[in-house]
């Protein structure tokens, strides 16, 4: 599959297929990882600007190591330091970049739709890293590639993502993902927490944390966005932890296979006990590394595909 789109901004864009050719990609490059000198040319001689307006621990250094183990050159754009805190608009640093020939941004925003606005005016690549409540389509990549690793299909899967959906961009590409890809998927959390008319998306809601778990697949656990939520959405965090806080005790409910996910960072003791967090069930930690794998292959697909092979 020759790879067309500039820009990965959202996986509604996406076929099963392509979705799929990323995954296979992504595994591809696992490998590259786990060697002594953990680099390939596929990038070599193209500029990487990371274009980060919120915090982030795990997507901003996946997507640096993962052009540098494309030998790319990389850029780090931090809004504190630049001249965004003088006034400058976002459209002419963008363009104060561009002057400067880079070939790939990078972008995390708190506003739905940044990365789109930035890609309709600019030839580079652009990568959409988590935009509000919106998308983050290359955690909903690297989610599918943790889950199919485990299970050796999405297909016929059943997949309960508890928490806040209302706020979550990882909830959003992760449904648009997994239905592209066959899995049933179902969401849990206070009506509060899950924005109306969700069910269009695809899922099947549930307020009852025991049946949403009864048999399932995939435990996806979401983080409570308190930076997000403008009113108390439910009466106390000690009793959203008692209702939908996924524990041993509760995690018993699904299959005896079960995965237990988490997009970190992680409020334990909230949302998820350390007992699950840490347990013999989670792939938290192989979400993460797959990461680095799924950002590669990202990069190469969009930008060194019809460069180099990798090698
Ligand atoms: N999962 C995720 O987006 O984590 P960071 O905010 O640390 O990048």
């Amino acid at each position: 599959m020759t790879w067309k789109s500039k820009d990965l901004l959202t996986l509604e864009e996406l076929s099963a297929a392509e979705i799929t050719h990323i995954l296979d990609t992504a595994s591809s490059f696992k490998e590259v990882s786990t060697r002594s000198v953990k680099k390939v040319p596929a990038l070599r001689g193209r500029t990487v600007v990371l274009f980060f307006h919120e915090p982030s621990t795990r997507t901003r250094i996946s997507f640096e190591l993962a052009a540098k183990r494309l030998s790319a050159d990389i850029l780090n754009v931090q809004t504190a330091s630049s001249s965004l805190v003088k006034g400058e608009t976002l459209i002419d640093t963008l363009k104060t970049l561009e002057s400067m020939t880079i070939d790939a941004l990078v972008v995390r925003h708190k506003s739905s739709g940044v990365p789109q606005m930035l890609a309709n005016i600019t030839k580079a690549t652009v990568i959409n890293a988590g935009d509000g409540s919106h998308e983050h389509p290359t955690q909903g990549l690297l989610d599918l590639l943790t889950i199919r690793e485990h299970k050796g299909k999405i297909e016929g899967l059943t997949v309960t993502i508890v928490g806040d959906i209302t706020h979550s961009r990882v909830a959003r590409s992760d449904i648009r993902a997994l239905n592209k890809l066959g899995a049933k998927v179902r969401v849990c959390a206070p009506p509060t927490l899950i924005p109306m008319g969700i069910e269009k998306m695809g899922v099947e809601v549930f307020h009852d944390l025991d049946k949403a778990l009864s048999g399932t697949d995939v435990v996806y656990v979401l983080r409570l966005q308190l930076e997000r939520q403008k009113n108390n959405l439910f009466p106390t965090i000690r009793e959203y932890s008692m209702m939908y806080g996924v524990n041993n005790e509760r995690l018993k409910r699904a299959k005896k296979d079960a995965i237990v996910m988490h997009p970190g960072p992680m409020n334990r003791g909230v949302e998820i006990s350390s007992g699950v967090a840490d347990g013999p069930a989670s792939v938290i930690d192989e979400q993460v590394t797959n990461g680095v794998a799924v950002r590669m292959a990202v990069l190469y697909l969009l930008q060194g595909e019809s460069n180099e092979k990798p090698s």
